[in-house]
């Protein structure tokens, strides 16, 4: 867990006392924008702060998987209790207007984390560039680049980029699929994924993805940009 400054508590509970109708208590020089109510979200979300490797960036990711996310945290399928905390009891629509809110937003990507991936061996960024990028047609692996976008910078309007994340964050959400503690509606295909993926392969993966230097100019790609139907069935990817 990170440590709280005491900034970041009274933007988290300023946060909160907004959300939960109390605006009214708010200090009356603070416009009641939207900006100002995600400024709590930030003390844990911005690209300066990201040196913490299990907060991932949210700016520009398309706003059908935020907002996905954001319910998943509220009704249970996914665990962080900072975050549930978050989002508690608020209704779709707001979850929606901040999901809108992120979408829109493209700060530029840092340089990826020095330590991040750093252990990976040749032998295993070469497998976690195969994965990526051809998959593992015996076992049933699609290529990830089939569903996030040839840039893996992502696909409207529900499938993230993984371009920016780092290796902890990657392993961790690996992880908690296999777990079941992280769920998307069914039929999950991350899951299905995550559970015909070794412990080397995840790494492997993860060790790729995190050392590729994003593209500034990054955003996801239509939904006409990948081949369709997907590899497998996703129940949080709207028919197409
Ligand atoms: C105390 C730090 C903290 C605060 C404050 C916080 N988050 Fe998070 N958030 C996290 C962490 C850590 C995760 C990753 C949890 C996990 O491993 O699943 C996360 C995950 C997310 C995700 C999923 C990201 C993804 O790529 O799947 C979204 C969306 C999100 N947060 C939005 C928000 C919004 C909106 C706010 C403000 C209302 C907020 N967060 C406030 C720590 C925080
Ligand atoms: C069949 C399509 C499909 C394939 C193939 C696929 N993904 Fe995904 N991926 C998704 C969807 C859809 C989501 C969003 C799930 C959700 O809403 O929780 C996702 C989410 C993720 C996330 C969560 C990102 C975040 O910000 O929390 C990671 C990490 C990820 N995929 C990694 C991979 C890797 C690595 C591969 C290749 C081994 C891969 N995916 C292959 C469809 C796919």
């Amino acid at each position: 867990m990170p440590t709280f400054s005491a900034a970041r508590l009274h933007a988290a509970l300023l946060l909160a006392g907004v959300c939960l109708g109390a605006s009214a208590a708010a200090p009356a020089t603070l416009p009641d924008t939207l900006e100002q109510r995600v400024a709590a979200c930030l003390a844990c979300h911005s690209v300066k702060e990201r040196g913490d490797a299990f907060f991932p960036r949210i700016a520009g990711k398309p706003a059908g998987y935020l907002y996905n996310q954001l319910r998943n945290f509220r009704d249970g399928r996914r665990h962080y209790p900072m975050m549930t905390y978050m989002v508690d009891h608020l209704p779709d629509a707001y979850l929606r207007e901040i999901a809108d809110y992120f979408a829109a937003q493209h700060p530029p990507y840092p340089p990826p984390q020095a330590g991040s991936g750093a252990s990976a061996t040749t032998e295993s960024l070469a497998r976690g560039e195969a994965l990526v990028k051809q998959g593992d047609a015996a076992r049933h692996i699609p290529a990830c680049v089939a569903c996030h976008g040839a840039a893996l910078t992502g696909v409207e309007p529900a499938i993230p980029g993984l371009v920016g994340l780092p290796s902890d964050y990657i392993n961790a959400q690996f992880g908690a699929w296999k777990n079941q503690t992280r769920r998307a509606a069914a039929p999950d295909c991350m899951a299905d994924i995550a559970a015909r993926l070794s412990a080397a392969d995840v790494a492997a993966v993860s060790g790729w993805l995190s050392k590729q230097p994003p593209d500034a100019a990054a955003r996801p790609g239509a939904a006409s940009s990948i081949a369709l139907p997907l590899p497998m069935a996703c129940g949080s990817v709207p028919a197409q």
